[in-house]
């Protein structure tokens, strides 16, 4: 099949620097936000000699490990989360006369893969031999479905070069847990732990599972059919042996430059608490199949590319001057609509839905570093993330509760059931900055949605039962002779610091988030109902006014620089640049504590005050800062660089920004951390979208005013994006020294570039600003 391809869109093995093996299985994995697939040697499957780590995953599918603690107190989480590796469904069986790739090895040489991002498809081209030098070309074809998510195809073509013989294709899938033989002692790459169990639905025509995990209780249903639309002959047809293998098969005679294909279209279920998953699991079966029956792979790929085809309507962001970033900016945007759950049950995992690294768990990665994309891209998707901490605020009150606070909501550090899932708490749980992110994150897609449903439904709630959180939490202490309030003994962004007191980024968020509680009690005050469901006093409500304007900031006047935390100007600092580069990242070749004890970064901390927080800073003191942490911070956490882009970008380091930038950018296609393997950054590629968004664009928002101050990297000639704001969609065109805006949909409002104001209306829907 062929769609007309645009060749900045593609990945193509070609351009790829790495071809290592398993940096490719992440490159071009398929996803959309339900599941994901790896890419893998398709003839491989379980073999016990695949080097690889293929598989599928399904977001939010999970099984539980008991956590082993040397010393075990009270409230730490008895159970690790880690997301569940399946069988890949890539895999097939093909027979060759009397050689067989099951049982006889196969060589399987890659000669060519290409991901088209404009619709999604993953074209690639084996060339196998067999051990009796009898030689196939294998195409294989398959794509994530964006029309319907539950759909997965893919498509073989078999085509002999050297040979005559019987040929036949099997494609069975009876066992669950994908076999992985990397080892890795990264300890953020997570082991599979699974104790999944694959039972066959019998006999309805069609392969079709129920998998189910024995510890977390969870089901799911995985069907696939065949599906003939070009007349094969003989068919390929459904069978069911004594050994309870349900599959298909087809036995033809090849000739050499004849190819024959098979199609296969695959139903992955929603995950459902066991007892209904077994209970109903028929209904679900059926439900499922009408995603596939009746229908072919090129039908669900043209209407899945249909969607891709919206997405980079709205969302795509055309650099002009910068093809090499160009490509991995699309790269970028592309695995993040791959990831991205849109069922308000999910979020989206660290790594994507492309391996288990950091157990396929949610972080702040979401609400900081990618949610502003959907937000300003596809709101609805935005919403959806958002929905998932609102569905898993209960379990979040039940944490405050179970930690002894008498109110409030406590936010898991990383989770994926809404439940904490951090073994080492001086670096997971302790950071409860987490909450005020969330609310953080809540009203950034207020003030840029305008969605007053979602406000007072759900928003408000977060924002309170956060907010609470930090009134339970905190106290007041006398400091610099004035009564202050502190959060002492928490864990800030950076990890090379723990169970420090008054993380200035802690306390920032956290006065932040107060007073956004203030401010939607005051704004809901005549809607009686809810502030009385939510049992909201005045007296409540003063108390967090008066916490939030009695914060502790700590600030170093000599240097006049914000200090990340209390006495931290006491630290030796880290001389990093001393040290060689095997050791980084640092966190694999140090005891923690010695990263604590001294002044030095994993990632951007109090510079993230900066990004996230721009009014009411002086250039001289966002320069200070930036001079001040930029020496002492490794970026070993990918979330980084993007952000130290940004604030290098707004004080005219010009250089340094693109630099930050490009590193950034290239996170993932250009393997600049070496563990793309392991899966995408997702939070570094959002980041990277922000490093373009509020760096070079040099966007602010609020909920009244949207800004740019525009600082272009000096090569490029121009940048194009468009945003949704206030329900209006906007498209931007930024050149060197002017901004062309366009109104697309809306009633318009005003924007302002470089403090020069101006309304756009449906009938005045262009301005042009020069400077
Ligand atoms: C970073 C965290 C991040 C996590 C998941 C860690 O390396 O320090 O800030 O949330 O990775 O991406």
């Amino acid at each position: 099949m062929r769609i007309e391809q645009s060749p900045e869109f593609q990945i193509h093995l070609q351009t790829l620097r790495s071809k290592e093996e398993l940096f490719l299985e992440t490159i071009y994995n398929v996803g959309n936000g339900h599941f994901g697939v790896r890419d893998s040697n398709p003839l491989q499957g379980n073999n016990h000699d695949y080097i690889g780590s293929p598989g599928l995953f399904i977001n939010g599918f999970f099984d539980y490990e008991e956590v082993a603690y040397g010393e075990k107190y009270r409230g730490y989480p008895d159970n690790n989360q880690v997301i569940n590796r399946l069988f890949d469904p890539r895999f097939i069986r093909i027979k060759v006369g009397n050689e067989d790739s099951l049982t006889d090895h196969f060589k399987v040489e890659n000669i060519d893969k290409n991901l088209d991002m404009q619709t999604g498809l993953l074209h690639e081209l084996f060339s196998v031999t067999t051990p009796g030098n009898r030689n196939f070309n294998l195409v294989v074809e398959s794509f994530a479905s964006l029309s319907k998510l539950n759909v997965y195809g893919v498509r073989y073509s078999v085509i002999p070069t050297n040979f005559s013989d019987e040929i036949e294709v099997i494609k069975v899938h009876d066992y669950v847990n994908q076999t992985v033989h990397q080892q890795d002692e990264d300890v953020r790459v997570s082991t599979d732990l699974g104790q999944m169990q694959l039972d066959f639905i019998p006999d309805n025509g069609q392969p079709s599972y129920l998998v189910t995990t024995f510890r977390s209780q969870q089901g799911a249903i995985i069907t696939y059919q065949a599906s003939e639309n070009f007349a094969p002959n003989p068919p390929i047809e459904y069978f069911r042996d004594d050994n309870h293998h349900y599959g298909y098969r087809s036995k033809y005679y090849a000739k050499p430059g004849s190819a024959k294909d098979f199609e296969f279209l695959f139903a992955i279920g929603d995950i459902h608490p066991l007892v209904n998953a077994n209970m109903y699991s028929d209904q679900y079966l059926s439900s499922l199949n009408n995603y596939i029956n009746d229908t072919t792979f090129k039908s669900e790929l043209m209407a899945s590319a249909q969607v891709w085809q919206t997405f980079w309507l709205h969302s795509d962001v055309e650099i002009d001057g910068d093809p090499a970033l160009q490509l991995c900016v699309r790269f970028n945007l592309f695995e993040l609509n791959q990831s991205a759950g849109r069922d308000a049950l999910t979020s989206i995992p660290a790594k994507g839905l492309t391996g288990n690294g950091y157990g396929g768990h949610f972080f702040w990665d979401t609400e900081i570093f990618m949610l502003p994309f959907f937000t300003y891209t596809q709101p609805e998707v935005a919403k959806d993330l958002l929905m998932f901490r609102y569905h898993t605020l209960q379990i979040a009150k039940e944490q405050a509760s179970d930690f002894g606070l008498g109110k409030g909501a406590m936010y898991p550090w990383r989770t994926i059931n809404g439940y904490e899932s951090s073994a080492y708490w001086l670096a997971g749980q302790a950071q409860f900055h987490i909450n005020a992110d969330i609310a953080f994150a809540v009203e950034q897609y207020y003030e840029i949605t305008s969605d007053d449903d979602f406000i007072r439904d759900y928003g408000f709630e977060i924002i309170l039962e956060t907010a609470r959180f930090w009134m339970e939490y905190g106290n007041y202490a006398e400091l610099d002779g004035k009564r202050q309030f502190v959060l002492n003994r928490v864990t800030g962004p950076d990890e090379y610091s723990a169970l420090v007191d008054n993380n200035y980024y802690t306390n920032v968020l956290a006065q932040s988030n107060l007073r956004l509680a203030v401010k939607y009690v005051r704004k809901f005050k005549g809607d009686d109902g809810i502030l009385s469901r939510l049992h909201v006093t005045d007296d409540e409500i003063d108390a967090m006014e008066k916490a939030a304007n009695a914060m502790y900031l700590p600030y170093d006047k000599e240097k006049n620089v914000k200090l990340q935390f209390q006495n931290f100007e006491q630290l030796p600092k880290m001389d990093i640049s001393a040290i060689d580069q095997s050791m980084f990242p640092l966190l694999l070749h140090y005891h923690p504590l010695m990263l604590y004890r001294h002044q030095v970064n994993k990632q951007a901390d109090t510079i993230m005050v900066d990004f996230m927080f721009p009014e009411g800073n002086t250039l001289d003191q966002l320069k200070a800062d930036y001079e001040f942490y930029e020496p002492i911070t490794t970026h070993d956490s990918s979330l980084s660089k993007a952000i130290y882009a940004i604030i290098a970008a707004r004080i005219g380091k010009d250089q340094q920004a693109y630099n930050f930038f490009s590193q950034a950018v290239q996170t993932d296609l250009m393997d600049v951390h070496h563990n793309t393997k392991n899966g995408i950054h997702a939070g570094s590629l959002g980041a990277a979208w922000e490093g373009i968004m509020y760096g070079f664009a040099g966007i602010v928002n609020n909920a009244t005013s949207f800004s740019l101050e525009p600082h272009l990297p000096s090569t490029w000639n121009c940048l194009k994006f468009k945003v949704h704001l206030y329900g209006n969609e906007f498209k931007f065109t930024i050149y060197q020294d002017s901004v062309e805006v366009e109104l697309l949909s809306g009633e318009g409002t005003d924007i302002t570039v470089y403090s020069h104001r101006k309304h756009l209306t449906p009938d005045n829907n262009r301005e042009t600003w020069q400077y």
